[in-house]
């Protein structure tokens, strides 16, 4: 008896989940992406902050990010190529960086190979474009 009681609360609570799901708009799929970039942000931490109070650690600070002239955080040391690059962040220019830094800004110094997965790099853009120049969230 015991056991099939806790079938019928599982069972339940599997239900409950795929209507919440079911019912998940737009909105959610974005914080979703957000919630995700965030997590796969991990990987950048070693060298980037983003945040309230960001500081430049081995890469620069990524606050304020979409929009931002490529090279341009201030205080931070750049490569002549990064400084040079001569093009703004927005979704597109991140995912081509991110896919292959190499490719995108010859002799840059950021030493990450890339990333092969679309949907994590617009994860990530998700994330870090929600942040303001001065660490606030949108
Ligand atoms: C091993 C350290 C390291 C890791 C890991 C790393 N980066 Fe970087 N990143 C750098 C450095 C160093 C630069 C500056 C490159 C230059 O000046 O040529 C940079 C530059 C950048 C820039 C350009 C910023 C600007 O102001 O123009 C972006 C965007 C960026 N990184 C995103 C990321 C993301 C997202 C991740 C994680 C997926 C990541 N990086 C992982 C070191 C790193």
């Amino acid at each position: 008896m015991k056991e099939k009681a806790t079938y019928i609360v599982l069972a339940s609570a599997i239900v409950t989940g795929a209507a919440a799901a079911a019912l998940a708009g737009a909105g959610a799929a974005v914080a979703q992406d957000a919630a995700a970039g965030q997590a796969s942000f991990a990987k950048c931490q070693a060298c980037h902050a983003v945040g309230p109070g960001a500081k430049n650690k081995l890469g620069p600070e990524l606050n304020g990010l979409a929009g931002r002239q490529a090279g341009a955080a201030a205080g931070y040391q750049y490569s002549p190529a990064l400084k040079s690059a001569g093009f703004t962040w927005d979704q597109s220019t991140f995912a081509d960086f991110m896919q292959n830094p190499r490719t995108k800004v010859p002799g840059n110094k950021m030493a990450f190979a890339g990333m092969r997965d679309q949907s994590e790099i617009a994860s990530l853009w998700a994330y870090l474009s929600h942040f303001n120049v001065d660490g606030s969230s949108k």
